[in-house]
């Protein structure tokens, strides 16, 4: 064998041997973790009670039980033959079952759910967050994991503190864990086969002014979402103070210490598992997103117009499942005896929103441009006239005749999480009509 020959050998054989060692750290690479490694969010409870409170029942802790997205999953998984179509509708469990998926089941929506292991039906956890030591792409569910052996063996948790003085399982600073970007690697959702934006929160707010070079005026989901607690919706229009304590009872007390309540709009799912103080904080945060302004100056030519600011979010009102997601406006303007003369953005006896409603949504299309309400089956963006941070829209509406003097012309901006045709069109128990929360309101005599 001459020296070339025996160099080039060599060669492949330290490269296979540094892949397979790759392959065998699951850190690196996207070996399946075993199960036992995780450990529940009961066991960190034991000393970190607080905390723990805030995160249960949250929509983090709900987002594998949450029954609005199981049974939308499934009923948009029925009926479809398109691979693609198949491979986005069966991705749903990545990001809300993730315990799950990275220790191997479920794989896959269709997977027999009801055998998913305890701890991953506890959704986006404690350990799921703190064992993240990087972010190998920044959509549909980048992070990487080095959780530790189990209770006897914890490992390190990631956090905020330089300075940790714990016990039971070790403690690092992660800088990743102060940003976005670990919130936002779950927070934009990509199609697998398709690529279409399904969710963009993260990229709002990436291109949103509270994305400040500035240090001082860079606010990260943290700074709003890990502020709020009750009575204290810590939005952009509201103030975000700092909430000193201990991580557990007996550890120092901290200048700032995060909530874990991770409450957006959602008031229903949370209310329904006992936890209404989430669904209240939620109100609360709705209730400081956005500001509403009345021109009535042209009203003799039959027009109002109508600005809506997003004075309050870090990202578009509203954000998340933006195809999903119903903010609208409701106008009412009503004669000195009260009897309404006219209205639009109202719901009829079935809970459902007219067509000729202003409403600010993502609207998706198939290949040919046609809408479409399943996500699997989104080819592109048709639409999308969501409210940007620190931006505003004027919607000028036409009405059918001039009001008379004294008629009080009244319009609120109106959130609710779904649309009823939707939640109609899914077989089984009925659900209970979603709440209606009013975001903002104003009434003027004309
Ligand atoms: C036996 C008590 C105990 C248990 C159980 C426990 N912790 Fe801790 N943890 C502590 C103490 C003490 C600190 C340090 C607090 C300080 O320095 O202010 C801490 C700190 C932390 C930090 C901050 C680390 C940093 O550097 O910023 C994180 C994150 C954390 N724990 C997560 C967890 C998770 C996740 C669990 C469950 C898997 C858990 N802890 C279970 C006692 C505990
Ligand atoms: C969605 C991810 C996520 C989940 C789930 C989560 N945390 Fe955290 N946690 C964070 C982040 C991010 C920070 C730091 C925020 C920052 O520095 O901006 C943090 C901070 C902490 C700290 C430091 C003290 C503080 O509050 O500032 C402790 C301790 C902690 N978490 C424990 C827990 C425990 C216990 C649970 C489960 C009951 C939990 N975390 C669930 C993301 C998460
Ligand atoms: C300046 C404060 C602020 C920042 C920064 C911020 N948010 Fe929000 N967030 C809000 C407000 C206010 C709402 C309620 C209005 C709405 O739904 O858009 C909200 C709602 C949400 C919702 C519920 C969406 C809906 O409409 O149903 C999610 C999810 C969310 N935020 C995630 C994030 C993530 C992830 C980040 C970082 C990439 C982030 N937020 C940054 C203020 C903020
Ligand atoms: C592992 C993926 C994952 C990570 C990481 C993650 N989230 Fe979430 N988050 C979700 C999912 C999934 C839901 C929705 C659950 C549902 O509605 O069924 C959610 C829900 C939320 C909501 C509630 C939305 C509503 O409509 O009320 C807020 C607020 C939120 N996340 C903020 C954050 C913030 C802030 C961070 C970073 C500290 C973060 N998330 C990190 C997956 C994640
Ligand atoms: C990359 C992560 C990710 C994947 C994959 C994912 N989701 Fe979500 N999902 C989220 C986040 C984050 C939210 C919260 C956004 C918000 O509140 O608007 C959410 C919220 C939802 C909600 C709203 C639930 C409620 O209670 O209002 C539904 C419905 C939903 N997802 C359906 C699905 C379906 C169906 C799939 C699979 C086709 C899927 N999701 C896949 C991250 C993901």
């Amino acid at each position: 064998m001459n020296f070339k020959k025996w160099f080039k050998i060599s060669l492949s054989w330290a490269l296979g041997f540094v892949m397979l060692f790759a392959a065998v750290d699951p850190a690196l690479s996207m070996e399946k973790i075993d199960i036992d490694r995780f450990i529940s969010p009961e066991t960190c409870q034991g000393c970190h009670d607080k905390i723990f409170e805030q995160w249960e029942n949250s929509m983090h802790n709900l987002s594998h039980k949450d029954p609005v997205y199981l049974r939308t999953a499934q009923f948009l998984r029925k009926g479809l033959i398109n691979e693609g179509e198949i491979k986005e509708a069966e991705s749903c469990v990545k990001c809300h079952t993730p315990v799950g998926v990275v220790t191997g089941f479920p794989e896959k929506l269709s997977d027999d759910l009801s055998k998913t292991p305890e701890i991953a039906t506890q959704g986006i956890q404690c350990d799921y967050c703190h064992s993240a030591v990087t972010i190998k792409q920044m959509y549909n569910n980048g992070l990487v994991l080095k959780p530790g052996q189990g209770e006897d063996e914890p490992g390190i948790k990631y956090g905020p503190f330089d300075d940790p003085i714990p016990d039971f399982h070790e403690a690092q600073y992660s800088k990743m864990h102060t940003e976005s970007k670990i919130c936002g690697t779950c927070h934009d959702v990509k199609h697998l086969a398709f690529g279409t934006n399904l969710e963009t929160t993260y990229t709002e707010w990436k291109n949103s002014p509270y994305n400040s070079k500035d240090p001082e005026k860079k606010i990260e989901c943290q700074g709003c979402h890990m502020y709020q607690r009750p009575g204290i919706p810590s939005t952009g229009s509201t103030p975000r103070p700092e909430n000193p304590g201990s991580a557990t009872d007996y550890s120092d007390e901290r200048p700032h210490l995060f909530t874990h309540y991770f409450v957006g709009a959602n008031s229903s799912v949370p209310g329904s598992f006992e936890a209404r103080d989430k669904g209240r904080m939620a109100i609360e945060r709705l209730q400081n997103a956005a500001t509403l302004f009345v021109d009535t100056s042209l009203i003799k030519q039959k027009k109002i117009n109508i600005t809506v600011a997003n004075t309050g979010a870090g990202h578009s009102i509203p954000t998340g499942v933006g195809d999903l997601r119903q903010v609208w406006l409701e106008i009412t303007i009503q004669d000195k005896a009260s009897k309404i003369i006219f209205q639009t953005g109202a719901l009829n006896d079935k809970h459902e929103l007219s067509r000729d409603a202003v409403i600010f949504r993502t609207v998706f299309g198939d290949e040919k441009g046609n809408e479409v309400i399943n996500i699997a089956k989104a080819k592109q963006v048709l639409k999308d006239n969501r409210i940007k941070a620190k931006q505003s829209v004027i919607e000028i509406i036409d009405l059918p005749l001039v009001p008379r003097k004294d008629a009080m012309i009244i319009v609120r901006l109106l959130y609710r999480g779904m649309p009823r045709k939707i939640l109609n069109m899914i077989p089984g128990k009925p659900f209970e009509p979603l709440p209606i929360i009013e975001m903002a309101k104003v009434q003027k005599q004309i």
